[in-house]
């Protein structure tokens, strides 16, 4: 009897072995039933043409019928376009019909390098920048964009973590003798800076992280001349950390403090700029800032990528709705802000490579939300939601505002249930 079960037990063992490995082999392997090859040949000329302009990314047959076929282009992991396109046409004409209007032949509204040569005629660095000439009213300043004269290009970039936030406070704090003011506020006594700022960072238990950008930001913010204050936006308790709602937020409460925040900068609390040219005060408006990061190689991951660092002048952002609310988790509301970029025809522009550098801190890093369940659905509808969901429907509770010596911070509650989503 005991031989019997014995028997019975090897038998079971190797079944579920035989199943898990059939099961999951393939995967491994990277065969997977779904992906089909796809033969270019059998469609047109323009077809090909048209595909070639995704070089790097996975292109797979979606559904196929006599009339045509639907590509799936994953761009990301997890973003995937739909083309669809058809089938060899019998007469001549528009053959490659893209219904969905997202996979139009995309026209780059992102320029290119462009302004390298701009920024560089205004901020020449190896000569000293002559001073502006005194206006002959005493009471007016001279603006501070002729005033760059303390910018020196590309930075040391300090990855030794300061030991506590009070060590940061003692180098900076006025409580100690430094220059920034209490909520983490500045702005220069000699010139009139085009802009006032509200550095805008997400933010849910980064800590180690912050001690650095704190560390690296005011003295580079100070350097450039701009009044500025920097706020964090902390998302309290358990729901996916909703990037794209925070800045929301984070737009909505620095108005309240103060009416005349006209330029705003969204950027992630790991990204330390490693070019003082590379001006956090609305140059040109909407900007993406984080062009070239140590992680992707310094290479732009994609060029339509908007995550990161970038700024919009206030009328911009509105004009837009803000960012999405309903990015619960990692990845994709950038791509959403992107497309409603766009889709106001406004042009983005990138400082060069060489200017838009960008160290990402490693330190601190956890993995605090998986991707997006929803992403793919969300970022088909984009346009059509732009004008109900952003900051028309913002929905948050505040917990705290606290002004800190160097960061104003802002404690929100926000969470799915607040916009019916099923958790
Ligand atoms: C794709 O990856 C980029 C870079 O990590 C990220 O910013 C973006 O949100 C991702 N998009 C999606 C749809 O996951």
């Amino acid at each position: 009897m005991k031989a019997g079960y014995s028997k019975m037990f090897y038998f079971m063992v190797g079944l579920i072995l035989a199943v898990v490995a059939f099961t999951y082999l393939p995967v491994i392997f990277g065969i997977s039933s779904t992906v089909k090859v796809v033969n270019l040949n059998v469609y047109s000329e323009k077809l090909r043409e048209m595909l070639k302009q995704y070089p790097k990314k996975t292109i797979e047959i979606d559904k196929e019928s006599d009339k045509g076929i639907t590509f799936r282009i994953h761009n990301n992991n997890s973003h995937v376009q739909t083309v669809n396109v058809e089938k060899n046409p019998t007469k001549g004409g528009s053959s490659d019909n893209t219904k969905n209007t997202r996979s139009k032949t995309p026209k780059p509204t992102v320029k290119k390098e462009k302004d390298f040569d701009e920024e560089k005629k205004v901020l020449p660095t190896d000569k000293p920048v002559t001073p502006a000439p005194t206006p002959k009213k005493n009471n007016v300043l001279p603006d501070c964009s002729d005033k760059g004269s303390k910018l020196v290009g590309p930075l040391f970039i300090d990855q030794s973590i300061p030991k506590d936030m009070e060590a940061v406070e003692k180098d900076l704090s006025v409580d100690f003798g430094g220059t920034v003011e209490k909520g983490g506020k500045w702005a220069p006594t000699t010139c009139k800076p085009k802009h006032k700022v509200a550095i805008i960072i997400p933010y849910r238990k980064r800590v180690v992280q912050l001690k650095s950008f704190l560390k690296h930001m005011h003295p580079f913010l100070q350097k450039q001349l701009l009044d500025y204050r920097i706020f964090i936006i902390e998302q309290l308790y358990k729901d996916p950390f909703n990037r794209a709602g925070l800045f929301n937020i984070g737009f909505v409460e620095a108005l309240k403090l103060d009416k005349e925040f006209d330029c705003f900068v969204f950027t992630d609390v790991d990204l330390l700029p490693e070019d003082d040219r590379n001006f956090y005060n609305c140059p040109t408006s909407p900007r993406h800032m984080s062009v070239a990061i140590d992680k992707f190689h310094y290479q732009l991951p994609y060029a339509t990528i908007f995550g990161g660092c970038g700024s919009f002048l206030r009328d911009d952002f509105e004009k837009i709705n803000g960012f999405s609310n309903l990015f619960f988790g990692w990845g994709g509301e950038d791509d959403d802000l992107y497309k409603r970029v766009r889709s106001y025809d406004m042009e983005i522009t990138r400082p060069s490579k060489q200017i838009g550098r960008y160290t990402m801190l490693k330190d601190g890093h956890h993995q605090s939300s998986k991707a997006d369940p929803n992403i793919i659905s969300l970022l088909q509808t984009s346009e059509q939601r732009m004008v109900v969901d952003g900051l028309n429907s913002l929905k948050y509770d505040v917990k705290s505002v606290i002004e800190a010596p160097l960061v104003t911070v802002v404690r929100v509650e926000l969470s799915r249930s607040m916009y019916n989503l099923d958790v």
